[in-house]
């Protein structure tokens, strides 16, 4: 059932306010994360870890990107993310203080079950933990510690609820790991946890912007390419981004680190290559904004997904949108991505693909 919206993809990319709540939902008390929401063990499992290992394919790999992030910035704990179908065939190190975080929507995505497999054959003490939003699945069943994404069932092929949910469900391990073991303060504790409450309203705010991300598709439809740039936590942000396009209207896009661009895919740019970027107002915009620069100075079309306290105006090919009034560290990959995957559907749809079953791909990729 589409509840009224015209594909599945539209339907989960509105139901991502909700989504996040509810997988916020029990898993927080007084203001502080409570570790059991991860297995009664975990606390005990979690105290000795002093590295985390990330396995994911697709979206939930960008997922794992954006945590590493999170978990090298805030809590200063080493983390490593991996595609699982290149982690599983070579012959990865893995030491016994690591915690193997397996992430998936499905739970039976082939790759990321056989490197779990992997892993638990080569070094049966590492715990595993296992991200995911399918309660009967593979991966919670061979897994020691699960958390369960609570985004609802997720029909369209392209992943968007669930991403938005797994980032979350990454954020309370954060908490849980810091909390247990004493590396966050209790102030910055509470002030996650406050923003963690407030990115359903943002979520839901960031929807609002649907006519204005129609416009800007409409200025896409008829390219063959587009670059997605982000710097930071926003660098995984443009790969999704540009997944998302490319999986559902077949515009061959790439998303690359900003900082990159000189060292290749500047040779790309022309008037015929629009360049979306990912333009929150950090201490990263500067340096993003020469970026910016460079691109125009080569006749490239902007799209810059922007905060509304972002210090650039939209001129002739330069076409700013304000997607969000407020972001903090942890809501704002969450939030600026919403807005990436309007763009993507308002896309697939003025070219007439179909959305929620694009060619060539399955929802669940079960085998190798
Ligand atoms: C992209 C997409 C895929 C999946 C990938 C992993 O929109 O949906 O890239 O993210 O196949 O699937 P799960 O998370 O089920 O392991």
């Amino acid at each position: 059932d589409r509840g009224g919206f015209k594909h599945f993809m539209l339907k989960e990319i509105h139901e991502q306010p909700r989504a996040i709540a509810d997988t916020l939902e029990g898993r927080i008390s007084e203001g502080r994360v409570l570790p059991a929401a991860f297995g009664v063990t975990a606390e005990a499992r979690f105290a000795d870890v002093a590295r985390i290992q990330i396995v994911a394919c697709g979206t939930s790999y960008h997922a794992g990107m954006v945590a590493r992030y999170w978990f090298e910035d805030i809590l200063g704990l080493p983390t490593s993310v991996e595609v699982s179908s290149e982690f599983h065939y070579r012959n990865p190190v893995v030491s016994r203080d690591t915690l193997l975080v397996m992430l998936s929507q499905s739970g039976e995505t082939a790759d990321t079950l056989a490197a779990l497999r992997m892993v638990r054959s080569r070094h049966p003490d590492v715990p595993v933990l296992a991200i995911c939003n399918a309660p009967e699945s593979s991966l919670v069943r061979e897994s020691d510690l699960v958390l369960m994404t609570h985004a609802g069932p997720e029909i369209s092929v392209a992943s968007t609820k669930a991403f938005s949910t797994q980032l979350v469900s990454l954020a309370l391990l954060l908490l849980a790991m810091g909390r247990v073991q004493g590396t966050l303060s209790e102030e910055i504790e509470r002030r996650i946890v406050a923003g963690l409450e407030k990115i359903p309203a943002l979520a839901q705010a960031a929807l609002t912007h649907d006519s204005a991300i129609l416009a800007l598709a409409e200025r896409l439809v008829d390219k063959q390419h587009a670059l997605f740039l982000g710097r930071g936590v926003m660098f995984p942000i443009a790969l999704e981004g540009a997944l998302k396009l490319k999986e559902i209207s077949y515009i061959h896009a790439e998303g690359y680190p900003a900082g990159e661009l000189k060292h290749g895919p500047l040779a790309l740019i022309d008037e015929n290559m629009p360049v979306i970027t990912i333009a929150p107002q950090n201490d990263l915009l500067e340096k993003l904004k020469s970026n910016m620069a460079e691109v125009a100075a080569r006749g490239a079309e902007l799209f810059v997904f922007a905060d509304e306290r972002t210090a650039l105006a939209s001129e002739e090919r330069l076409h700013v949108l304000p997607v969000t009034s407020h972001v903090g560290r942890i809501s704002a990959p969450i939030i600026f991505n919403i807005p990436l995957q309007l763009l993507a559907y308002h896309v697939a749809v003025l070219k007439g693909t179909d959305v929620d079953q694009p060619r060539n791909l399955a929802k669940s990729v079960t085998v190798e």
